[in-house]
């Protein structure tokens, strides 16, 4: 709660005019939905008078008349105020869930890749959406019924200690227990929530699981099964939704049987002090209608006080990611690079929270403009290398230079601007084809995106599409095939033109002549970038200036293609089994 109030306070304070106008009109709107009971008080004692005094019905009425007009008056003003304060409190809420959201939406995307692989996505939801959610409901409702409650209580307070300071006494008296047998219900009430809304969020995790796997479910023929997991999933859902009504149901009528007892209260305790003169007629119905004013927010203190509670958790979880820094700084000050050579001097890696370094010792010289082919089993931290040369990681030891300047010393945009990654498997957005590629450049021109999709060999296919480069490539492109999803992503890597591109095994599911079309481009174009290809296949590797063999993080063998082929090693192993379709003599396989 201190956190809760800690951390929220620069936000309040920014919004304090508009907060205090909410409470000026909250003391407004319950002064006119106090007022009336006043009202009825004086008009019933008055009538019951003129009964007396055998006035006749035409005044009787038209005492009666001033009344009503009055009382809607009140009314009117009431609903007025009432207006004021939720345009005043309610919006500011919404303002700070909004200003949240932003700040914890930059604070992620300012994070580093290995601190977002941390946490799952759904975490990363659950604080940007429910968590911020939360808090507004503190912000807003909270704040408003608090204040609410308060100002109505001192207020009542107040008029009925002008009347009878006993039967005040003896009025508020079972207040507290009311009170406190609501927010034992209450506390119930949110137990089950809280479980509904898990079982919820599973569910929908489930279901948007399966229908990721569709295929896979539907080539498996397993649909059956995963239908039995959603029956039973949705049936215990289903059991506790109904646990949750009953209680709902059970929280209305205890609290209108309470009320009803404390209204018999009020006017038998009444009679009994307007029998004794200390009391009128027309203060009992005033009582009653104080009792039914004060029975309503103080029954909703218990839900106040655990909305409060969960905003305070919910604030807590939100804090903890904004007191995360991202664990890759990056300096302001531009660097010139001398050319656009690309060196690992002596690196080592181990990703965070692994035991195994995934690169050790890697060495190597990459001339501009040159080409650097990689290879390797899986596993042997080919991609590894490629993200430490996009800056996603920094060496555990080690440096990488660009331009014979370290990684670390570019700001986050220059570094942008010079290299360019594509990474292995394909992140494409559910967007068309023309966005997808655009995604690198924003400002790029028809012609430039129109280019760089015929370089990747995809133009062809995009003509025999109905809507063309508008085509909607649907959640994670699979409207496209593996291959063109594969080519998507190069044609917007190349986009950019950025003077190192690094291809993670990109053309892996291209054939061989397309595969050697696009390398060929990127060799005798315009546009010849310091060029790192990663690929298992040795035909991919064909034009390559340099070549390093990588085998569980280490270079094992390195050097041209025919340097490499009279080692007679694991390299000429490779190029044995995929070209001659052939093993080699040594046991490498
Ligand atoms: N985020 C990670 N955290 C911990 N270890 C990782 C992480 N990513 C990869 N590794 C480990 O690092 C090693 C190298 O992985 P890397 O992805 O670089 O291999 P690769 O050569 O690209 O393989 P492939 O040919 O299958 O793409 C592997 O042993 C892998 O298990
Ligand atoms: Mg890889």
């Amino acid at each position: 709660m201190k956190l809760l109030l800690k951390a929220l306070y620069p936000l309040l304070w920014r919004f304090r005019w508009r907060l205090l106008a909410g409470i000026i009109f909250l003391i407004l709107s319950n002064f006119f939905s106090i007022y009336p009971a006043r009202l009825v008080q004086q008009t019933l004692d008055e009538t019951l008078m003129q009964i007396q005094r055998g006035e006749s019905y035409a005044v009787i009425l038209r005492s009666l008349g001033y009344f009503v007009v009055a009382v809607i008056i009140l009314a009117i003003a009431r609903g007025f105020f009432l207006f004021l304060v939720r345009q005043t409190i309610i919006t500011t809420s919404r303002h700070i869930e909004t200003l949240q959201r932003q700040q914890l939406f930059q604070r992620y995307l300012s994070y580093s890749f290995a601190q977002l692989k941390r946490v799952s996505t759904g975490d990363l939801m659950a604080r940007l959406i429910e968590d911020t959610a939360n808090v507004r409901m503190f912000t807003g409702p909270g704040i408003m019924y608090t204040l609410n409650t308060f100002i109505l209580f001192v207020m009542v307070l107040v008029m009925m200690l002008q009347v009878n300071v006993k039967m005040t006494f003896y009025v508020l008296a079972p207040l507290p227990l009311l009170a406190f047998i609501l927010y034992k219900v209450q506390g119930r009430i949110n137990r089950y929530s809280t479980i509904i809304q898990r079982q919820l969020s599973d569910l929908t995790g489930f279901t948007e699981e399966s229908l990721t796997a569709i295929r896979l479910i539907k080539a498996l023929v397993k649909e059956r099964v995963f239908f039995e997991r959603f029956h039973e999933a949705s049936l215990s859902l289903y059991d506790k939704s109904l646990r949750l009504i009953r209680f709902d149901a059970l929280f209305y009528p205890s609290i209108a049987l309470l009320i009803g007892l404390s209204t018999l209260f009020t006017v038998w305790l009444g009679g009994l002090e307007v029998l004794q003169g200390r009391f009128t007629y027309g203060n009992i119905a005033e009582f009653v209608i104080y009792v039914n004013l004060l029975t309503w927010p103080i029954a909703s203190l218990g839900w106040i006080t655990s909305m409060i509670q969960q905003a305070a958790a919910s604030q807590a979880r939100i804090e903890e990611f904004m007191r995360w820094r991202s664990e890759l700084s990056f300096p302001k000050q531009k660097v010139k690079p001398k050319d656009f050579s690309l060196v690992f001097q002596q690196v080592w890696f181990r990703y965070p929270n692994a035991e195994r370094f995934a690169l050790k010792d890697v060495d190597f010289i990459l001339e501009e403009g040159k080409v650097l082919g990689v290879t390797g089993r899986t596993g042997s931290g080919k991609s590894t290398l490629a993200y430490l040369c996009a800056r996603l990681y920094d060496p555990t030891q080690g440096t990488v230079l660009l331009g014979r300047i370290p990684l670390q010393r570019y700001p986050q945009q220059q570094l942008y601007h010079f290299i360019s990654y594509a990474p292995q498997e394909p992140l494409l957005f559910p967007d068309t084809i023309r966005n997808n590629v655009r995604y690198a450049k924003l400002d790029a021109t028809e012609e430039e995106i129109v280019e760089a999709l015929r370089f990747a060999d995809l133009w062809k296919d995009i003509e025999q599409m109905p809507q063309g480069i508008d085509t909607f490539i649907g959640e994670r492109g699979v409207m496209l095939s593996g291959g063109q999803q594969q080519r998507l992503a190069l044609a917007r890597a190349w986009l950019k033109k950025a003077p190192v591109l690094i291809l993670d095994d990109v053309l892996s599911a291209v054939d061989t002549e397309t595969e050697q079309r696009i390398l060929y481009q990127l060799r005798h174009s315009s546009y010849r970038p310091t060029l790192i290809v990663i690929s298992h296949r040795l035909s991919a590797l064909q034009q390559a200036d340099y070549i390093i063999v990588l085998e569980d993080g280490k270079i094992i063998e390195q050097g041209s293609h025919e340097a490499l082929l009279r080692r007679k090693g694991f390299y000429y192993c490779l190029y044995h089994l995929q070209f001659r379709n052939q093993p080699c003599a040594e046991d490498y396989f």
